[in-house]
């Protein structure tokens, strides 16, 4: 299995996507969760953390709080999105399993700095303020990176939380500029691919039919993630974002993309944390990342069911 690191700001998403990830042992090994603030604060997104890990059966996770705001710009939250505590829908425990003492960046750059050469995965799936502190204050650590595997950004499907800019990267774009920037290999699962990976009422039924605790709390908040999203995206559902993450890792045949050069936009309100891909090769600038386009929607469902069904 690969060993993994996921940065996250939960958000109902980022719940589903660290149940695969915790159910799916012999693909990924999550050395810890670190947490972030975007979809709410990171008061909330820790502690939520923390709710996902001990649903999931996994109390002995070890959960961190990073860094509370972007690195250049005020936080702005989704709360019209993911509901008050950010992963509205069901009643929520409260969690017994500790917070981590240490800053979720420090911790990062110790795991790096200790961890054998490009032998870590990185799996952000909120706003890449953690990632881009930790890269800026330890460039060493990108020895130890094998990969970056990251949700954000969109370019043919425009913005969801501008006309041009997706949440995560619009929330923290100087933050994205520098993982885009960083020279790492970078994998992007964008809006294109995951307004794609859509909750249809018979894919939020399976789960919900697995009869477990984890099935019916992951159908309560893709339903509840669903009344914002709703009928926008031309079919019933909403986009299960962040999963398609952690399915890429273990399954990477689900999903088609181009390597291509991809800028952030950190200049202009108008278009402030836009992606802008050179899809097309119109420029010479040098490819940076492979930028997903396409998902097998029902093998990506089909992974989820089957290694969720797995959890209590
Ligand atoms: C991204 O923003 C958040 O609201 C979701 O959790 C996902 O990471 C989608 O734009
Ligand atoms: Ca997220």
């Amino acid at each position: 299995p690969r060993n993994i690191i996921i940065d996250t700001d939960p958000g109902q998403d980022d719940a589903v996507a660290i149940l695969l990830a915790l159910a799916s042992p012999e693909d990924v090994n999550v050395l810890g969760v670190t947490t972030v603030a975007g979809n709410v604060p990171l008061d909330l997104t820790q502690k939520n953390a923390r709710i996902i890990c001990e649903l999931a059966g996994f109390p002995d996770t070890l959960v961190f709080a990073g860094c509370d705001r972007p690195l250049n710009r005020p936080l702005v939250t989704a709360e019209h999105v993911h509901g008050k505590t950010g992963l509205d829908g069901p009643q929520l425990a409260t969690p017994t399993m500790p917070l981590q003492d240490q800053h979720a960046v420090d911790w990062i750059i110790d795991t790096l700095r200790a961890a054998p050469e490009k032998s870590i995965t990185l799996c952000p799936l909120g706003p890449l303020t953690n990632i881009a502190t930790a890269l800026q204050r330890a460039p060493d650590i990108k020895l130890a990176i094998a990969e970056i595997v990251l949700m954000g950004g969109g370019f043919f499907a425009g913005g969801n939380i501008t006309p041009t800019a997706e949440f995560n990267i619009y929330v923290d774009p100087h933050a994205a500029d520098i993982v885009f920037k960083s020279g790492l290999p970078l994998t992007v699962m964008p809006l294109d691919v995951t307004h794609k990976a859509l909750t249809t009422k018979a894919r939020v039924d399976t789960f919900r039919a697995m009869g477990t605790e984890v099935g019916r709390m992951t159908a309560e908040w893709t339903d509840f993630f669903e009344r914002f999203d709703k009928g926008k995206y031309g079919s019933d559902g909403a986009p299960l974002h962040d999963p398609t993450v952690i399915a890429y890792l273990i399954a990477p045949s689900l999903f088609t993309g181009r390597h291509i050069n991809v800028e952030i936009e950190t200049q202009s309100e108008l278009t402030m944390g836009m992606t802008v891909a050179d899809w097309w090769g119109v420029t010479d600038r040098a490819p940076n990342c492979t930028f997903m386009g396409d998902i097998d929607a029902d093998g990506f469902f089909a992974l989820l069911a089957e290694r969720l069904a797995r959890l209590g």
